[in-house]
């Protein structure tokens, strides 16, 4: 039997997001997702009126880059080892690579974004398959020129997707493990607008998404949410069907299909 989570639908009724109630990391997360979905969600939604989430974005992120530096925990999951976040990245760019592939990408000849470049993981497969115009923004400074050094001819730049304008055109512009930390409903229609305008005609947005059935508030620095928020941002495009990239899932977004 295979079960997932999409926006409006129970559980029952969602369409295949891939989940494997054979595999036990797949029956392990379905039960977490029920847990989250019957227990934990009325108790933070209660917790967030009674105390409103506190996240400075900047400030948690250039001190959990300072904390963990180049390893993996430190943009990944910190309170998983270092081999397994090494592990669950390894996948997790297999995985990017391939759906880039199946979208028709050709990196050695599009102008790439990477929205929250964090310790230049993308930015590596990136390179190592042929793309040369890059640019990496990240919302911290912390861990930039530290990356630059490590990608010579990739340029990085100290932003804020969700608070400061872009400048430039970009034909492919990648967010992943980047929309869940952008909490406040204002920054996060900001940011989606921001990469709407910077997106080229026939350019591709590809994001990762925490995609919850409904709306969800778990920390102060995460958020879950459906499918349709990001519909409702980029009205009238092209969305992709979901693919499942370990517990959130990557869609293309673009004008055209
Ligand atoms: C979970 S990490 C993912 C990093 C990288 N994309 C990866 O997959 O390895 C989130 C990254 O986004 C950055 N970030 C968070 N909010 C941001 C914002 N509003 N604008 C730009 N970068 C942001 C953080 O500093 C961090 O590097």
């Amino acid at each position: 039997m295979r079960l997932g989570g999409v926006a409006g639908r129970s559980i029952e009724q969602t369409p295949d997001f891939g989940i494997d109630m054979e595999n036990k990391s797949d029956k392990r997360q379905n039960v977490l997702y029920r847990i989250r979905k019957l227990v934990l969600r009325p108790f933070w939604q209660l917790r967030d009126i009674i105390y409103p989430p506190k996240y400075h974005p900047e400030k948690y992120w250039k001190a959990r880059h300072r904390k963990h530096g180049f390893s993996l925990r430190g943009v990944g999951n910190w309170t998983r080892s270092n081999e397994e976040n090494e592990e669950k990245y390894i996948r997790e760019r297999a995985i990017f690579l391939d759906f880039c592939k199946k979208q028709g990408i050709d990196f050695k000849s599009v102008r790439i974004l990477d929205v929250g470049c964090g310790t230049g993981f993308f930015a590596e497969a990136i390179r190592e398959n042929g793309g040369t115009d890059y640019l990496g923004i990240d919302i911290t400074d912390e861990l930039l020129e530290g990356v630059a050094g490590k990608f010579p001819g990739f340029r990085f730049k100290k932003l804020d997707v969700a608070k400061d304008e872009m400048q430039g055109e970009f034909d492919l512009i990648i967010m992943i493990s980047v929309a869940q930390h952008i909490v406040d409903e204002k920054r996060f229609s900001f940011a989606m607008q921001n990469i709407r305008r910077h997106l080229s005609e026939n350019g591709t947005f590809i994001v990762t998404l925490w995609e919850t059935d409904t709306y969800v508030h778990p920390n102060p620095h995460v958020v879950g949410r459906p499918v349709t928020y990001f519909q409702k941002e980029f009205e009238g495009y092209w969305f992709s069907e979901p693919e499942r990239f370990g517990s959130k899932n990557l869609y293309a977004i673009r004008k055209y299909s």
